[in-house]
């Protein structure tokens, strides 16, 4: 390649990168310390998410309506002071963190958010810096301190969600007509000392985080300056914490991914959508959606989306990619709603069989698939994944190829079953190596003909909301 042709490969790469830039982390880090820092991360593709706070005592009914969540303090405008008495109600006495902790793991996820501190400005946690916290309840203990122990002893990652936006501190700069107890000008200096002084001790005292989730950006005192500042705080005091990118001013309205130049932290959030494709390898991304309307608990909200859409909404978060946090909104006793728990175990059990093709997956090769959704993984010799070998009605001697070779796994999660017992899949030009059904571990006949892969399987589908088939082919998916 001559000199010219070099400079524009470059020129070409540089402009691609632009495009399709991932979220960059702000402190200095080498992509390979960037791809280690998310692997646990991009492996775990669930997590739930908890938003849990004093607007649980009204329940999102007030005045006759019915429709509050955890915008409570700001749609019904009530004074600060008159809000502030649902403090004195909360006393979540029901509450065990090791019980969430194991409703969360049994469903299959790996991670929790939970709102140390929400747009009302409420600390859930035992707070030096303001009496607006968990310490102005009857309830007198850290219930994330709790959590974040039960989380530890779990295995699973402890994360915060901690709103920038706060309609209780005096020095927020958009401050609230309805903030009857704050005097003197808004300072954002002293809101943002605030603010740091509270996710150091978050940072601090509850061992290592997964996530510092932020939200509340989007007002205009937030800025992009304030937000890389953040970032690195955070990072400062936890070098291997993830932040998500509404540290910063960059994210997209709810479909959550950055545009522009105030790109901030590590990963898109979109909001109540799944993006209709993935962003490729290396862009991270996570969906956050409710299991009915609202994100905090309503008590007359009871529009339950159906275990299999949920189930289904992680297996497209998973193909293209990216990530499904899927929230639950704890009452002021301390419990889950019935019908978030139900759910949980729906989740669970399609999981229990089905997790291998969920978890450290990658986005699906194929572009579309009429009848349902794809993952794939690389079968590395002895990983677990060959752990099939253990299962009795296991009759594969070897994971990989006959030749030796690299094997990947597609699963293929069929939503619509063939009615002729015949799963068709198309354009992959790879050569097959085996197919089986995940639940019982059945091996599965196929035909390799006209483009096609042929799989063979029984008159019934094995699971409603998805069942799983596995094909192993030789090599990386190529796709016709
Ligand atoms: C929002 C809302 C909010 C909720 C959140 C979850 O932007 O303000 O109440 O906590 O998104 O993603």
């Amino acid at each position: 390649m001559n000199l010219s042709k070099l400079m524009k490969a470059s020129l070409l790469l540089t402009a691609l990168s632009l495009i399709v830039a991932p979220f960059v982390a702000q402190a200095a880090e080498s992509a390979a310390e960037h791809d280690q820092r998310m692997a646990w991360f991009r492996d775990a593709r669930f997590g739930l998410f908890i938003h849990w706070g004093v607007y649980s005592v009204p329940a999102g009914a007030w005045n006759g309506k019915l429709n509050y969540g955890e915008w409570f303090m700001e749609e019904t405008k009530m004074p600060v002071s008159q809000y502030e008495k649902f403090a004195g109600q909360f006393n979540p006495v029901k509450f065990d963190a090791k019980e969430w902790v194991r409703l969360a793991k049994d469903a299959g996820m790996k991670y929790i958010v939970i709102t140390s501190k929400h747009h009302d400005g409420f600390g859930m946690f035992r707070s030096d810096q303001t009496d607006w916290c968990i310490k102005s309840t009857p309830f007198q203990r850290d219930p994330l301190k709790e959590l974040a122990d039960a989380c530890r002893a779990a295995g699973i990652k402890f994360c915060f969600y901690h709103s920038i936006m706060d309609w209780h501190h005096p020095d927020w700069g958009t401050r609230r007509a309805w903030n009857d107890k704050a005097n003197g000008t808004p300072d954002m200096d002293r809101y943002t000392a605030y603010m740091k002084a509270q996710l150091k001790e978050l940072s601090t005292r509850y061992g290592p985080l997964g996530i510092m989730w932020f939200d509340g950006e989007w007002e205009a005192p937030w800025t992009h300056a304030r937000g890389l500042d953040l970032y690195n705080y955070v990072r400062g005091l936890q070098p291997n914490i993830i932040v998500n990118n509404r540290v910063g001013k960059g994210r997209s309205g709810m479909a959550g991914m950055d545009k522009g130049a105030e790109r901030v932290g590590d990963y898109g959030t979109p909001e109540q959508e799944i993006p209709p494709t993935g962003y490729g390898p290396g862009v991270d991304w996570e969906s956050c959606m409710t299991m009915n309307n609202h994100w905090g608990y309503n008590k007359n909200d009871q529009n339950w989306k159906s275990s299999t859409t949920l189930i289904r909404n992680l297996i497209d978060c998973t193909s293209k990619g990216g990530n499904y946090l899927l929230n639950v909104g704890p009452t002021s006793e301390g419990a889950f709603p019935s019908a978030s728990i139900e759910r949980l175990e729906a989740i669970g059990k399609w999981m229990k069989v089905n997790r291998e093709a969920i978890y450290g997956t990658q986005a699906s090769p194929f572009e579309k698939l009429v009848w349902g959704r794809c993952t794939q993984k690389k079968l590395a010799a002895g990983s677990s994944v060959a752990g099939f070998r253990q299962h009795a009605a296991w009759p594969f001697d070897d994971p990989r190829g006959k030749s030796g070779a690299d094997v990947t796994r597609l699963y293929f999660f069929v939503y619509d079953w063939p009615a002729n017992g015949q799963l068709v899949i198309p354009g992959l030009a790879n050569q097959p190596v085996r197919a089986f059904l995940f639940d019982g571990r059945k091996p599965l006949t196929f035909t390799d003909a006209n483009n096609c892969i042929t799989i063979n399987v029984p008159a019934d589908a094995p699971d409603k909301s998805a069942s799983v088939v596995a094909l192993d082919i030789q090599g990386a998916p190529q796709i016709r």
